[in-house]
């Protein structure tokens, strides 16, 4: 039997009935439980995997809303959340070549690749019968891991906040960059205006621009993280300052503000990642040309835009969904040369990880909360585990 957290129908619809429907109001720490699990035996190609550390994901935060979906009940009641950890391998089934117990890996959280790679489900949400990570052990097949890049310059904790954010960023990043290029060429613009709105993706998104010599820059609310970044380069915009884009003339305002930041030019590349007012002003945003990508609808599920004004401008609009897993595997050769994220000043306990979530959903952290599972630690990590 190992602990691990779950999300069930029962609980989201406590909480819905205590706060009177109104999903302002819900605390999501009285969502996620700890649980128990009986773990199966190792199969052939499966590890058993001791989990040290987690990061908090905007997903599950989703999924005790049940506001973009309900995930628990499609799932049949009742989900095992946690698509991102750092593991120590402790045992390896019948056929496992890749790792030995003692190992240090990372998950990724392509839950089911299409013909070409691309995730047609994420692990631990809704691709079925997966069990999520927020546990203190699992049992994965080798496929599902990668090893941990214990020498990259980061932190534990720094690594523990990569493995969804860090793919989902360079798959936008990929994407976004070779659609511009589709458009225009680096012979006639080598360096491009690249904004990203929000948190730990946009971050990484911009992390990537910025090592490619572009120019970039943060609108987000958060001193701290706008601060971040901008010690390593990246312009910061206070999004507050244009009240979350609320009306039309904030709207204007940054239009205005982004075109005077760019000498007249806009924004050739925008990543949005929340959608709702923040896709509007995306848009108002952009260059000629400009490519307005996002993996992420926390906002708004819907977006709805001026075809013929799109059209007139140029302008594409890509939607993506983590990464193929290549490309996981490419992410995670950048951890510490281009990724270095922003995490939460407290490392929370297993314990008080419903706490780590409700904090997230309260937009108070001033970066990734990660939450540190393994009481003990493996030897090889302890020198990186401050
Ligand atoms: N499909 C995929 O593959 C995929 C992968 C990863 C994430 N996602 C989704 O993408 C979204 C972002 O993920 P993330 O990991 O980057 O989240 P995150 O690190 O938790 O950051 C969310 C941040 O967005 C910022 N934000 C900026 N503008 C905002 C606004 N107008 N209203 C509210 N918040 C605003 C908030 O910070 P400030 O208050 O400081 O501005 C908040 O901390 C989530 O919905 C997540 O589920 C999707």
């Amino acid at each position: 039997m190992a602990r691990a957290y779950s999300i069930t129908v029962e609980a989201i619809e406590k909480e819905r009935a205590r706060v009177g429907g109104d999903l302002s109001k819900v605390d999501v720490s009285r969502v996620i439980a700890l649980d128990e699990l009986e773990l199966p035996p190792v199969g052939t190609g499966q590890v058993r995997m001791r989990v040290l550390a987690v990061s908090g994901e905007h997903n599950v935060d989703h999924a005790a809303l049940a506001d973009t979906v309900n995930i628990a009940e499609l799932r049949g009641g009742k989900i095992y959340p946690g698509n991102s950890a750092v593991g120590e391998v402790v045992e390896v089934g019948p056929g496992v070549g890749k790792f030995a117990p003692g190992d240090i890996v990372i998950t990724h959280c392509n839950g089911a690749p299409d013909r070409y790679g691309y995730p047609l489900r994420i692990w631990a949400y809704d691709q079925p019968d997966s069990i999520g990570w927020y546990a203190e052990e699992a049992v994965v097949g080798d496929w599902q891991l990668i090893p941990a890049p214990l020498d990259c310059g980061l932190t534990l904790w720094e690594i523990a906040a990569l493995p969804l954010r860090a793919p989902t960023a360079y798959h936008l990043w990929r994407r976004a960059h070779g659609i511009f290029r589709l458009k225009v060429s680096r012979e006639r613009l080598a360096r491009l205006n690249v904004l990203g709105f929000g948190g730990g993706v946009s971050e990484l998104f911009l992390q990537l621009a910025h090592h490619e010599g572009h120019r970039t820059f943060f609108c987000s609310g958060s001193p701290e993280r706008r601060a971040a970044l901008e010690a390593q380069g990246i312009t910061p915009i206070d999004q507050t300052a244009f009240h979350r884009f609320a009306s039309r003339d904030d709207v204007k305002a940054f239009s205005k503000e982004v075109k005077r930041l760019t000498d007249g030019e806009g924004m050739h590349i925008v990543c949005d990642m929340l959608r709702g007012p923040v896709f509007a002003a995306g848009v108002a945003a952009a260059a000629r040309e400009g490519v307005n990508v996002s993996a992420g609808w926390q906002l708004e599920k819907q977006i709805g835009y001026d075809s013929a004004g799109a059209s007139v401008k140029q302008l594409t609009l890509d939607h993506t969904h983590y990464e193929t897993i290549y490309g996981c595997e490419a992410a995670t050769s950048l951890y510490g040369v281009v990724f270095r994220p922003t995490i939460h000043k407290e490392i929370y306990a297993f314990e008080d990880l419903p706490r780590a979530m409700a904090e997230m959903h309260q937009n108070v952290q001033t970066g990734i909360p990660i939450i540190r599972v393994a009481k003990e630690l493996p030897e090889k990590v302890r020198a990186i585990a401050p």
